[in-house]
This record gives C-alpha cells, sequence and structure tokens, in this order.
C-alpha cells in the first residue's frame, strides 16, 4: 500500500513524505526468514512514527501505550479506542513501515468471532495492516480464523504481559523444561495455524533458537536472543526515557536527561525574562 499524504502544511506540524513509496507488505515481512534481521519498534504516535519509519520494516502500536503514554499499571485496562486512535496516528506518520495494532486485553480471547470484530475495527478504523495477540496453543484457532479472512495476524509468545495476572509478574520464561516445552509448542501451533511472525518474548536464549529453528515464519525477538528473525523493542525504553528499564533493554539515548536539561533552560530563561527574545516577539509593521 502506499501513501499519499495531503497534510496542509501551513496549519499542521505534520511533515509529509514528498514522495510516496510503495510500503512494505505482509508478505514481504514473512520473506524475511533466515535473511536479515527485521527491525521493529513500538510507535504511538504520529511524530514518533514519522522518525522511526524509515529505519523500521515494521511499527508496533503496542498496548505497552498503557504503562508507556498513559501512566496505568498494565496493559490489562487498555481498550480498543486507545489501540484505533494511536493505530491511526501511526499509520498517518508512515509511509514504509508495515503498522501492526495489539489487540488489546478482552477484545479477542472470547471466541474467533469476538476477534474478527475486534480486528475488522482495527484494520478499518487505522489502516494498518495486521494485528499482533498473545497466547499460545489456545489461540491456533483464533489465528486460522483470522489469517483465513484476510487479517495478517503477528501471535505473541513467552512472557504474555496480558496475563500478568496469571503468570505472577514479568519474569522471563522457559527456565524448566517443562515450561521449554510447552512454549515451543506454543511457537509451533500459531506458526501452523498462518501467524505472520512470532513475538518471542522474556525466554531464555536456548529456546528462543529452537523456537526460531522448529517455525516457517520469522520469530522476533524482545528479551529472547540476537538469533531471533528480528528484535524489537519498546521505543520509549531504548531511548532512555525511564529511570528503571529491563535487562534485556539496550538505552541507545538518554532521552529523559536531555528533556530536562531542556526544560530547566526553558525555565531559567522564562524567570530571567530572556524568553522571548527579540527573534521571538512580534512587533507592529511600520
Ligand atoms: O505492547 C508491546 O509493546 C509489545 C512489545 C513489547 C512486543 O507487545
Amino acid at each position: 500500500m502506499s501513501t499519499t499524504y495531503t497534510i496542509d502544511t501551513s496549519t499542521s506540524r505534520a511533515h509529509p513524505t514528498p514522495s510516496p513509496v510503495r510500503r512494505l507488505t505482509v508478505p514481504a515481512i514473512r520473506d524475511h526468514k533466515g535473511k536479515q534481521p527485521l527491525v521493529v519498534l513500538t510507535a504511538y504516535t504520529v511524530r514518533m512514527a514519522q522518525l522511526l519509519d524509515p529505519h523500521c520494516d515494521l511499527l508496533l502500536v503496542g498496548d505497552s501505550l498503557g504503562q508507556v503514554i498513559y501512566g496505568l499499571p498494565s496493559t490489562i485496562p487498555v481498550s480498543l479506542d486507545m489501540m484505533c486512535a494511536h493505530g491511526a496516528a501511526v499509520v498517518r506518520g508512515s509511509w514504509h513501515s508495515v503498522v501492526v495494532v495489539d489487540m488489546p486485553f478482552g477484545s479477542y480471547e472470547a471466541s474467533p468471532a469476538q476477534a474478527f470484530e475486534s480486528a475488522a475495527r482495527i484494520l478499518k478504523e487505522t489502516g494498518a495492516a495486521a494485528v499482533k495477540l498473545e497466547g499460545g496453543a489456545v489461540m491456533a484457532e483464533t489465528v486460522a480464523f483470522l489469517s483465513a479472512r484476510g487479517i495478517p495476524v503477528i501471535g505473541h509468545i513467552g512472557l504474555t504481559p496480558q496475563a500478568v495476572n496469571a503468570l505472577g509478574g514479568y519474569a522471563a520464561r522457559g527456565r524448566s523444561e517443562a515450561e521449554a516445552a510447552k512454549i515451543l509448542s506454543d511457537a509451533r501451533a500459531i506458526d501452523a495455524a498462518g501467524a505472520f511472525a512470532i513475538v518471542v518474548e522474556g525466554v531464555v536464549e536456548p529456546l528462543a533458537i529452537a523456537i526460531t529453528e522448529a517455525v516457517a515464519c520469522p520469530t522476533i525477538g524482545i528479551g529472547a536472543s540476537a538469533q531471533c528473525d528480528g528484535q524489537v523493542l519498546v521505543i520509549d525504553d531504548m531511548l532512555g526515557m525511564f529511570e528503571r528499564v529491563p535487562r534485556f533493554v539496550k538505552r541507545f539515548d538518554d532521552v529523559a536527561a536531555r528533556i530536562s536539561a531542556a526544560a530547566e533552560r526553558y525555565a531559567a530563561d522564562v524567570r530571567a525574562r530572556t524568553f522571548p527574545g527579540p527573534e521571538q516577539t512580534y512587533q507592529p509593521k511600520n
């Protein structure tokens, strides 16, 4: 899909791409298996999508927006309305990456029909190409149902944050043989059901490698292994927006410190009446 922007730049801060390009497609992502690793970041807003899009293959509108954007304690309270609003913003801010929107907790687990209704709403209201949902073998029927009806699906196994209440926390998974075997069979089930990629979160490295070797679709690791077919991180984590980050996150910047320093300089200028200066102040024409 290519996107042509008709944004009025005299009234909008949005910066459209000057020449529309063809967007990557779901089949192109699937074809990455065993090739150059897929680059995936989360995005929740239009401006961030514009900045990340040229560097990514996939932009994930993760339900992590619950914590990152809304300050919620987990992803459990995230709603379809939130996902649709942020999904549409990310699609508006991108022209190259495949945009995938997370299905929030409670919007898909009851039945394949419920999942179809929610996923169809997401695709219609956002323009995204695909959805992601959490769960292993128990969600295979739903993945097959959606895939067969034109809704591409990414699976998400291992540490599944929407199951935090059942798991009892966010600890790495697959440390025992039995748990590793269960997660591997989850991966196989989701793959056989037609997922075009699988996010593998918070598992020990040998399991991530075994899953990557066992499935036909690309695996996208987060806290998993460099041997996955791609990597994803929460954008605010990798930018250094939070004081505490999980062990598997590498901070590629310290943006929180830079924002704080800029706000400090602004406050000093305002209090000293050195902002606004002559360059930022209108005078009558004479
Ligand atoms: O919600 C999210 O951001 C995610 C990624 C961490 C994979 O699911």
